[in-house]
């Protein structure tokens, strides 16, 4: 009698521990990944660089910003312009848009920092971009006066966006750092 109980409890067990493993394993599966889109817009290269290491490290889709009439190459002539269109607070005409930007659930947006703030090219990406209540990381690249006003000016741009992960500066392109970002961002999602 004793036997044939303890035989019977080992068969539960194992039946019992059998559909447990199943059921992990298939909702192991079903767990669905972010999709993630890196946009940038990057002049000399250093935004670009940023956000081609974010899509290597942790993978995503690239977007590059691009204006419809391209800058001055002269750079005297570039930071003025710069300058009064950031003052005016001109939005170029953008010669691209994002298809589909409902099926991402994070969108890392890149800026190099023009005069203390982000480029007149993100404020019309954020401008026509539908961000509303998707999670938006920025990242900004600078000449070393930091992020300067460029997260606070693009938190203001950025309507409806949850900007609550923190964002990444870097001097130059200079990946430094990124890495350990990028990780602690994934402890949070
Ligand atoms: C028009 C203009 C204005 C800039 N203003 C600043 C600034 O105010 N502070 C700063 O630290 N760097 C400034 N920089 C330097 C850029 O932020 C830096 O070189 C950046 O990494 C360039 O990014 P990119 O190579 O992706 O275009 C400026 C550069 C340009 C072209």
């Amino acid at each position: 009698m004793k036997y044939t109980s303890t035989l019977l409890f080992l068969i539960v067990f194992s039946v019992i521990t059998l559909f447990s493993d199943l059921l992990m394993a298939q909702t192991a599966g079903n767990e669905k990944q972010p999709r993630i889109l890196i946009a940038y817009y990057s002049l000399s290269g250093n935004t670009k660089k940023i956000a081609q290491t974010i899509q290597r490290t942790i993978g995503g889709d690239l977007f590059e910003i691009k204006t419809a009439q391209s800058y001055p190459t002269e750079y005297r002539v570039l930071v003025t312009q710069a300058k009064k269109e950031i003052n005016d607070g001109y939005l170029p005409t953008l010669k691209n848009a994002v298809t589909q930007i409902d099926q991402y659930d994070i969108v890392f947006i890149g800026s190099p920092n023009w005069w203390g703030t982000i480029t007149p090219a993100v404020s019309s990406f954020l401008k026509q971009a539908n961000l509303k209540g998707k999670t938006v990381i920025p990242f900004i690249t600078h000449g070393g006066g930091g992020i300067q006003n460029t997260i606070q000016d693009f938190t203001k741009q950025c309507t409806g966006c949850l900007i609550d992960q923190g964002s990444f500066s870097s001097y130059e392109g200079d990946t430094i750092g990124l890495t350990d970002f990028l990780e602690k961002l994934k402890q949070i999602n």
